[in-house]
């Protein structure tokens, strides 16, 4: 075994030691150990731009990890996109489906993993139903909109531990070389204790629909989801829950409380912000700066900065610190492309018999963002065991409608267009 090779392993099982995993109950493992061909067949829900994105990672992946992976069924809330991904892997039309309970069927196909790529409203939804259905799953980020959906994934990690069944997430971030050398420097002492950072996702704007003449409201959520907080959980859960992510890994814990503020003034439809700068308090003497952006014509960053008592540093660039030297960092093997190397990890867990579990780590990232959302929509101060531990909290039941119930009842009332939080009084 070669130097690399040592450390890849090594590298693997102490991240799949983060799994709590359940060697024996692992239905894949157990075929493969009976001498079972290494094929896995693939359910997909959402076949949008990260679905489609998705399907050629995981075949990309199989390649890497040794395993012949056949895009098996689909589904998607609107036919024609259910019917472009078929055609693009001869997906026959009996494993084809579209409408919003459309997933139900993808979960009673033969497959053993399955991909969620909704928008992050119909996370907690699609994810309980694939685990019941014993399929491995890897989620898109963001996996919820709301503080009792983020609480959702996390009791659905623990279910997934039981059942010895994988959750990997699309936080990609946290499957890339220069971010895994980063926080292990950071975790090993070479910036000393994290005081203080700032993370921010600053860009243009995203894509945006306008309502089809006659279109109802699912179809038009559903097309412009990107536009509202009901589905998206605003654009600093959708986009920014990378670097809050990278934030509560490298700092170790979660944030006690967020104070902030934002704004609109350039969006054109649903009621999102365009704007966030918020505080968020880690304890200890360690505050983050929080700030996204989507606007276009300002400057632009995307990243991470945390300062330390020995030193500061990068979330995948230069660590400046003098006791760096002194740290013996392994060299982190990954694949070029992040979305590429989740699958394979995904799929070595599962060949492993360790199944990968990041359920508890998106959710937390996730209700980072959400945390920092309602502090800027109503002008308080959010604490975390308002959305955690304390059921008194106004915010702890926050459920924001229309929900996915709604949409498999037919039941969906869109929020207004162009109507959003203002805090404060005049
Ligand atoms: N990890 C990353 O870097 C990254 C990048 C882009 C998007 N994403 C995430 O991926 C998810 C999807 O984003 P996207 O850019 O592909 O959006 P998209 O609009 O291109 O695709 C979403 C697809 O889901 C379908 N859909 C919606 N509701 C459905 C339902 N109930 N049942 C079945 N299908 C349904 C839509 O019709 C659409 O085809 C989001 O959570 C987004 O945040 C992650």
């Amino acid at each position: 075994m070669n130097t690399s090779e040592t450390i890849t392993r090594r590298r693997f099982i102490s991240h799949v030691a983060l799994a709590g995993t359940v060697v024996a109950a692992s239905p894949l493992f157990n075929l493969r150990a009976q001498g079972s061909p290494k094929k896995f067949r693939v359910g997909v829900v959402g076949c949008g731009g990260r679905g489609s994105g998705a399907m050629e990672n995981i075949l990309e992946a199989g390649k890497s990890a040794g395993v012949d992976i056949e895009i098996y069924s689909v589904a998607d809330f609107f036919a024609d996109r259910a019917n472009g991904a078929a055609q693009k892997y001869n997906i026959p039309k009996e494993r084809t489906f579209f409408g919003p309970s459309a997933y139900h069927e993808v979960m009673a196909q033969p497959v053993e993993i399955i991909i969620l790529a909704t928008p992050p409203v119909f996370r907690p939804t699609h994810l309980e139903a694939a685990l019941q259905a014993g399929k491995h799953c890897f989620i898109e980020k963001p996996v919820a909109v709301d503080p009792a959906g983020a609480r959702k994934i996390i009791a659905l990690g623990e279910l997934a531990k039981s059942k010895g069944l994988s959750i990997v997430a699309g936080t990609q971030r946290r499957h890339m070389s220069g971010y895994l050398r980063n926080q292990f420097a950071v975790e090993h002492g070479a910036i000393g204790k994290i005081t203080g950072g700032v993370v921010s996702w600053c860009g243009g704007k995203l894509w945006f629909k306008t309502r089809e003449p006659n279109e109802d409201d699912a179809s038009y959520l559903v097309r412009n989801w990107t536009s509202f907080t009901e589905m998206s959980g605003d654009h600093i859960v959708e986009q920014h829950v990378h670097n809050l992510d990278v934030a509560n890994w490298f700092i170790g814990r979660t944030p006690q409380s967020a104070i902030g503020f934002g704004g609109r003034a350039r969006r054109q439809t649903g009621d999102q912000f365009d704007f966030f700068s918020i505080d968020l308090n880690y304890g200890d003497d360690c505050h983050i700066h929080s700030m996204c952006r989507q606007v276009n014509g300002c400057y632009e960053n995307v990243g991470e900065n945390f300062i330390g008592t020995e030193g500061s540093c990068y979330g995948s660039g230069k660590i400046n610190s003098s006791k760096l030297a002194g740290i013996q960092i392994p060299e982190f093997k990954t694949h070029d492309n992040g979305q590429v190397q989740e699958h394979i990890d995904l799929l070595q867990g599962i060949l492993a018999g360790q199944p990968l579990n990041g359920a508890r780590q998106v959710a937390e990232a996730t209700l980072t963002a959400i945390m920092g959302r309602i502090a800027c929509y109503t002008g308080q101060m959010i604490r975390w065991s308002d959305l955690t531990t304390n059921t008194a909290s106004p915010w702890y039941n926050l459920a924001l409608s229309p929900n996915p119930a709604d949409f498999e009842a037919g039941k969906v009332i869109a929020p207004k267009d162009n109507v959003w939080s203002v805090p404060g009084e005049a």
